[in-house]
């Protein structure tokens, strides 16, 4: 498939079959996700893969239980503009619930690990703001959700898990304080179908030269 078009169908995919996903298949994903930037080349992320179905009930099980927290407080957005906007923020609503209520059955839930090192370079000056670490993780974890999609495999990056980040840490046996999670994600066939999903047009938002220069 075309890098292109695998990045214009790459979307948060929350449904899927329990069509099982080739090991060959994640560990393309993650060689991707491997060749994905950081800063300074420090490459701060591991993966946790989580296959085993027990392992998967408990992840799941924080996954609904931060989904729940989260989606208490969600307010709903009180105008649409259009019938479209109303009916996308429903079915992303909806399929959210779906998720955390099913992600147990999904084949695969991959953990974006983020190492915790000390990022902050100073000088005589003092310390230099040269970007979060989490902008050396993200990379990847686009990178892993491309392919994914090259592979016709869904995925969704997600970070409500980190509300019970340090408990689903510990009961993946990683060693304590030395990780955070960036993200977590789904990785199965979808049962629905890739397609370009609404965003505001790129001129809208792209200032040539000066801001406030905008080109149709
Ligand atoms: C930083 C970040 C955090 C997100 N966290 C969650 C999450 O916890 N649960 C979830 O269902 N979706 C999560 N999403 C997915 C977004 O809701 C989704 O990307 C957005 O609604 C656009 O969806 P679309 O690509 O299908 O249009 C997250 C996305 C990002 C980039």
């Amino acid at each position: 498939m075309d890098a292109v078009e695998a990045i214009m169908t790459t979307r948060a995919m929350r449904r899927y079959s329990d069509r099982p996903v080739a090991d060959a298949d994640i560990e393309t994903c993650l060689r991707a996700a491997q060749q994905a930037p950081s800063g300074g080349n420090v490459q701060p992320q591991q993966y946790v893969v989580v296959t085993d179905p027990e392992q998967k009930a408990v992840v799941a099980d924080f996954y609904r239980r931060a989904f729940d927290r989260y989606e208490a407080i969600l307010e709903q957005p009180r105008e649409f503009r259009s019938d479209d906007e109303r009916r996308s923020f429903e079915r992303g609503r909806d399929a959210s619930r779906h998720l955390a209520d099913h992600l147990a059955e999904v084949p695969v839930i991959v953990l974006f690990l983020q190492a915790r090192i000390p990022w902050e370079p100073r000088d005589d000056d003092g310390p230099m703001d040269i970007g979060r670490l989490d902008a050396s993780v993200y990379p990847a974890v686009q990178n892993f959700c491309v392919a994914a999609r090259a592979l016709g495999l869904g995925t969704a990056l997600t970070t409500v898990i980190r509300i019970h980040g340090d408990e689903v840490l510990a009961a993946l046996g990683v060693p304590e304080g030395r990780f955070e999670i960036a993200a977590l994600s789904p990785l199965g066939h979808p049962t629905g179908n890739f397609g370009v999903a609404p965003r505001k047009p790129a001129a809208a938002v792209t200032h040539w030269n000066r801001w406030g220069d905008k080109r149709r």
